[in-house]
């Protein structure tokens, strides 16, 4: 069983307000919800920037009457078939789709992936939001 453990951490009082305030605004219950939190986000940060698997989301929007563009968005995907754990594709409008695209696997490789179906012309915004497999994250 994972115990709690209470230590103290010293810090400026310009920091500890920006630490209320930030709590507050995102809603957090308590200081020790925040740093935790914080401290979380820095873990799947360094994930990222370590090697290992991580897990994340792909966002792609487009305009599907481009030319080329969903066939090439689909060929891209295949090739990189390992790494995606699901596609979901909405309609918005008469026009616009966004794609929704599941990953898992090597940080470099889906950074790479992201970047490869990001830069593709018609794509007007692309994203990769990165999380975690949560196997190393406490
Ligand atoms: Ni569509």
């Amino acid at each position: 069983m994972n115990q709690t453990i209470r230590f103290s951490v010293s810090m400026e009082e310009q920091l500890v307000a920006a630490l209320d305030e930030m709590a507050d605004k995102r809603g957090y219950s308590c200081r020790s919800e925040a740093v935790r939190d914080a401290i979380r986000s820095q873990l799947v940060r360094d994930e990222w920037d370590e090697s290992g698997s991580v897990v994340g989301v792909i966002t792609l929007l487009y305009d599907h009457h481009t030319h080329g563009l969903s066939e090439r968005l689909t060929q891209i995907q295949h090739q990189a078939e390992p790494c995606i754990i699901s596609t979901t594709h909405i309609h918005l409008d008469t026009n616009m789709c966004l794609e929704l695209v599941a990953v898992r696997g090597d940080a470099a490789t889906i950074r790479t992936l992201a970047d490869r179906l990001r830069s593709l012309k018609g794509v007007k915004h692309g994203g990769l939001s990165g999380t975690s497999t949560g196997i190393r994250l406490p």
